[in-house]
């Protein structure tokens, strides 16, 4: 199969031998898959992939079953699937553990739902699992415009949260207000809080600035830090507020709570994403032999959502 390989840290289409399916896994023929933030990393030897998952960079993909382990009992060859993966999604193989696999309905392009799993799950864990955000509750989405945050910013709305996003490229700003959101200027945010829950998706920037703009009891969820990791924060202030602050990564969970999650996107966000409730943009796509171009897109930024690659 043609697959994306790091030859000096060039993402480059090489061919590697198809990947077999183990008992409990599926070989998925994939459609479309996305880019990240990960796949950045990696490239350059800053997030090796964990112990087990394929060097074949990739986080999220969509297909159709070709074939299926010994034990799978769910999905069948010719069903369409889509999943977070932790790795080998930019290939035109995939394997992946079934349940970890979520339903595609006929309703969509499997051309193009490939760059969704990562950044609902992901969206979804930070506000939903680890946040605790409710209806009528108060959210900043920080980095609002790139693939995490668009689905942020629709998961919120659709929950019945108030949302604030702030987005630093102004040209942005116009489709993120178009999900229903309040849009801002990343400067500006202190003084549109204070907020019930922060999604914090950029990083240092916003700090200690996400302390001052939380509401008592408020939660930040830290899960991008692209523009810097390091911060000082006064921890009276957190106090001050019974603050709390998560931090996640999806990829190097165990199984069994990839798993947990691939089920609350089935059960809460498919039907949203079935109906047409929730979008995700695509703000570029590429084949696979011009998958340089892709990630050069990707690292450029001042996109609206996914870049998407498709095999
Ligand atoms: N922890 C996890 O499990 C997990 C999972 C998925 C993603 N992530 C991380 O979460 C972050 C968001 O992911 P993504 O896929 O949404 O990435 P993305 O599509 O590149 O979006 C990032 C957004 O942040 C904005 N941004 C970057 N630097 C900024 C700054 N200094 N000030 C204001 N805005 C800034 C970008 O704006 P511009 O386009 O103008 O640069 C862009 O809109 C990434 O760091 C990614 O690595 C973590």
């Amino acid at each position: 199969m043609r697959a994306v390989s790091f030859v000096d840290s060039i993402p480059t289409t090489t061919t590697l031998p198809d990947p077999e399916p183990s008992p409990s896994e599926l070989l998925i023929e994939v459609a479309s898959c996305g880019l990240n933030g990960a796949d950045m990393l990696q490239a350059t030897g800053n997030y090796p992939p964990p112990p087990g998952a394929p060097d074949t960079p990739g986080l999220e993909m969509a297909g159709t079953v070709v074939a299926r382990g010994d034990r799978c009992r769910r999905f069948d060859v010719g069903d369409r699937v889509m999943a977070v993966v932790s790795g080998g999604g930019q290939a035109e193989l995939c394997v992946v553990e079934e349940i970890l696999a979520v339903p595609v309905a006929r309703s969509h392009e499997l051309g193009t739902i490939g760059g969704v799993p990562e950044v609902i799950a992901t969206a979804h864990d930070a506000l939903f699992t680890q946040s605790g955000l409710q209806m009528g509750e108060r959210v900043c989405v920080h980095g609002a415009a790139g693939g995490v945050g668009s689905a942020a910013v629709q998961l919120a709305v659709a929950a019945g949260a108030t949302v604030t996003a702030t987005v630093r490229n102004p040209e942005l700003r116009d489709a993120v207000a178009d999900f229903g959101a309040e849009v801002i200027d990343p400067a500006e945010f202190v003084d549109a809080g204070p907020f019930d829950v922060i999604l914090e998706l950029v990083g240092a920037p916003n700090w200690p600035a996400n302390i001052a703009a939380l509401a008592v009891e408020g939660r930040i969820s830290v899960i991008g830090v692209g523009a810097g990791s390091k911060v000082e924060i006064n921890l009276v202030h957190l106090m001050g507020k019974r603050a709390r602050i998560f931090a996640s990564t999806l990829r190097a969970r165990p199984l069994a709570q990839r798993a947990m999650v691939a089920d609350r996107i089935e059960r809460h966000v498919l039907p949203l994403l079935d109906s047409g409730a929730i979008q995700i943009p695509v703000a570029a796509r590429f084949e696979l032999s011009d998958v340089a171009a892709a990630y050069e897109r990707f690292k450029a930024g001042g996109k609206f959502g996914k870049v998407i690659i498709n095999p």
